[in-house]
Order: structure tokens, then C-alpha cells, then sequence
């Protein structure tokens, strides 16, 4: 049997950082986080499989990936966990290939279209997996113990996709099965509703990011003062006012808190010690040009936000997209720029995308 999935990427203007210190294995986060599902950046993934014993064959872009590879422990990661919670996993062999319409470990968060594509493809491939075939809230905690920002990239309206922290952090007394499935991702807003809001890819450096955002967050939980001040105030003030503004259209304020979102994560990690530095010149000199339109209109229309690495993610309205690019272009160039919009989620054998 052979399937293939097509999952988008998706962009946090409420970030994901750190784990739950007890359940950190199952990737259970500290906090909720909400993004955008992104129309026009994705992998596409096939699986092909038969009986066996879980040997599997994955390449990527292309290229074989050995098991001595890093892109392979993830995989194996991955699937170790899946076989605890699902052994029937280990009765197949796996021919894996997948494929990203962009840049692996850019800061362009392949991680999150990757392992939904990687989940997704499994849950459609495997019949024993029928029965959560149509339950995505199962498949975003699946796709979560690939990797944590995978999970707001199953829903399949996509749009406005919180991922529910769950548990709190501060909870441990729970059993293991009730905290992973504690966690997990849904639609808010479909595409339509939020149809004027223009996102625009800005590639500052096409280099593997420097430290992985597993590693940071890690080190974050663990050294940073402010840590667990900035998770509650994520989760219970940035958050609830963040939907808020979407909920109401307020773009203004949408946008404002998008900047504050993403300079509370990387004073997070300058905070972190050893501090750790994802932004570059480049990236600065973005978040004085869109400061710059900003007052310039007397109020924001536009705004950035910053992963674990130096490119910048712009969000604006169709009205003043041309205008925002245009700027953004004249620092990175024009073949530097992507302009997309708010998309679905995942689909299953579209073939013609590539
Ligand atoms: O799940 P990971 O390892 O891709 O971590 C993602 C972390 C950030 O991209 C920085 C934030 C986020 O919510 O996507």
C-alpha cells in the first residue's frame, strides 16, 4: 500500500518554547500557542509500505538518509514513540519519501510540514489506523511526537490553529496517557475568515540554524529567570488578547501584539544562559523598516515575527501588501521574498503539486 500527503507549514504569532519538565519526552509544551497555516509552503511526503519489522528506507529532498544521520534519529524518534502508544507500527516496512517545496532548516520551520506530512501519511497508509483516520485532534498528537510546531499543521481547515497546551506545567501527578492526550491542535478561524491577511516570507540567510530550537528551548526552561513569568503571561494576558483582536478584526492591535509575541521569545533566549542569538543585522534592520512604515501610517499595518533562526515572517492586509514587500525587497532583494496567504491543511494524494 502507498499513500501521499501533502501538509503545509504553518507560522506562530504565539510561540511554542519549552516542555513540560515531566512530560517533556511526549513534547507536552509549557503553554498554548496559536499560528497561521501557510498557503504554498509544504512537504509532500509518500509512504509506501508492506509487512515487515519497521525497517525503513527515507529519503529526503532527494537524498538517502542513512541511520547515522540526524534526520534519521528524529524519524527514529519518532516512530519509537509512535510504536509505544500504537505496536502495530511495528509489523510493517517503510519506504519513506519526502519533499519540501523550500529550504530544510532555514528557520523556515520544515520540522512542523515535515512530521504532519510524516504523521498524516502514516495514519492514511496503516489500517489499523482507520479508526482516528478522521480525528485530527488524535493526528496532531500523533505529529507532535515528531515535533512540537508539526501539530498546528494537521487540522485540515487549517487557518487560525490553536495547539492547547493542556496540562499545566505545574502539574504532575497525572498518568502518561492523560498528559499527551492532554495536548493537542485545532481549527479557530478558517482560511475565509481571516482571507485579507497577507503573509510574506522574507529569507535573511539560507544557513542550518546555529542551535536547534529543541536545544534552545531546552536550555531556556532550564537557565532562563524569566521563564516561567513570560509562560504565564503568554498564556493567560498575550494569548486571550491576541484572539481577541483576531476575532474582532482589530488588525491594529493584532499586529502589535504579533511584535511583542516574538520580542518576548527572543528576550526569552537572550535571557537564556548561556543567551542565544537568532536574530542577525539583517533581521534588525527588517524590524526598523516595518517599525518605520508603522509610524509612518500612524498605526500599525504590518508586522514581523522571528523563529529560531534570522529570517523574518511579515504579516500585513492585501491592501498594503505591495507596499510592505516592496520595503522588505529593498533590504534582501526580490528573489529573497515570498507573498502567500492563509491556507488549508493537510491533503491526501495531490499529486499535481509537484
Ligand atoms: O517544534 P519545533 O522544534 O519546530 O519548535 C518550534 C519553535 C518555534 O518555531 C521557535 C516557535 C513555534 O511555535 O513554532
Amino acid at each position: 500500500v502507498k499513500k501521499t500527503v501533502v501538509a503545509p507549514t504553518n507560522i506562530a504569532f504565539v510561540k511554542y518554547w519549552g516542555k513540560h519538565p515531566t512530560f517533556e519526552r511526549y513534547h507536552v509544551p509549557n503553554k498554548s500557542s496559536a499560528s497561521f497555516t501557510v498557503e504554498g509552503l509544504f512537504t509532500k511526503t509518500t509512504i509506501e509500505v508492506k509487512e515487515g519489522n519497521r525497517e525503513v528506507e527515507f529519503i529526503l529532498n532527494g537524498k538517502e538518509i542513512t541511520p547515522e544521520m540526524k534526520e534519521a534519529k528524529y524519524v527514529y524518534a519518532f516512530l519509537d514513540k509512535v510504536e509505544e502508544r500504537y505496536p502495530f507500527i511495528k509489523n510493517y516496512d517503510y519506504k519513506v519519501v519526502s519533499e519540501n517545496n523550500f529550504p530544510t532548516a532555514a528557520g523556515f520551520a520544515s520540522s512542523a510540514s515535515g512530521f504532519a506530512a510524516f504523521a498524516r501519511c502514516l495514519v492514511e497508509v496503516l489500517p489499523e489506523f482507520e479508526e482516528i483516520r478522521t480525528n485530527d485532534r488524535a493526528i496532531s498528537i500523533l505529529a507532535r511526537l515528531g515535533s512540537g510546531s508539526a501539530t498546528r499543521s494537521i487540522p485540515r481547515d487549517g487557518g487560525v490553529v490553536i495547539w492547547r497546551r493542556g496540562i499545566a506545567p505545574d502539574e504532575a501527578n497525572i498518568d502518561v496517557e492523560s498528559a499527551i492526550n492532554s495536548s493537542y491542535a485545532e481549527t479557530l478561524y478558517k482560511p475565509e475568515e481571516v482571507g485579507e491577511i497577507r503573509i510574506i516570507y522574507v529569507k535573511v540567510e539560507q544557513k542550518e540554524k546555529k542551535v536547534k530550537s529543541r536545544a534552545g528551548m531546552k536550555t531556556s526552561v532550564q537557565t532562563c529567570p524569566l521563564y516561567w513569568e513570560w509562560i504565564k503571561h503568554d498564556e493567560t494576558k498575550l494569548l486571550p488578547s491576541i484572539l481577541d483582536a483576531l476575532k474582532n478584526k482589530n488588525w491594529e492591535l493584532f499586529f502589535k501584539l504579533v511584535m511583542e509575541a516574538s520580542n518576548g521569545l527572543h528576550a526569552i533566549c537572550h535571557y537564556t544562559y548561556p543567551p542565544i542569538f537568532y536574530l542577525n543585522d539583517t533581521s534588525k534592520e527588517i524590524i526598523s523598516t516595518i517599525h518605520e512604515i508603522n509610524n509612518n501610517a500612524g498605526k500599525e499595518i504590518c508586522s514581523y515575527t522571528f523563529d529560531a533562526g534570522p529570517n523574518a515572517v511579515i504579516f500585513t492586509t492585501e491592501e498594503h501588501a505591495d507596499e510592505v514587500a516592496g520595503s522588505v525587497a529593498s533590504i534582501v532583494g526580490e528573489e529573497s521574498i515570498f507573498i502567500t496567504k492563509v491556507g488549508k491543511g493537510p491533503k491526501v494524494d495531490n499529486e499535481h503539486l509537484f
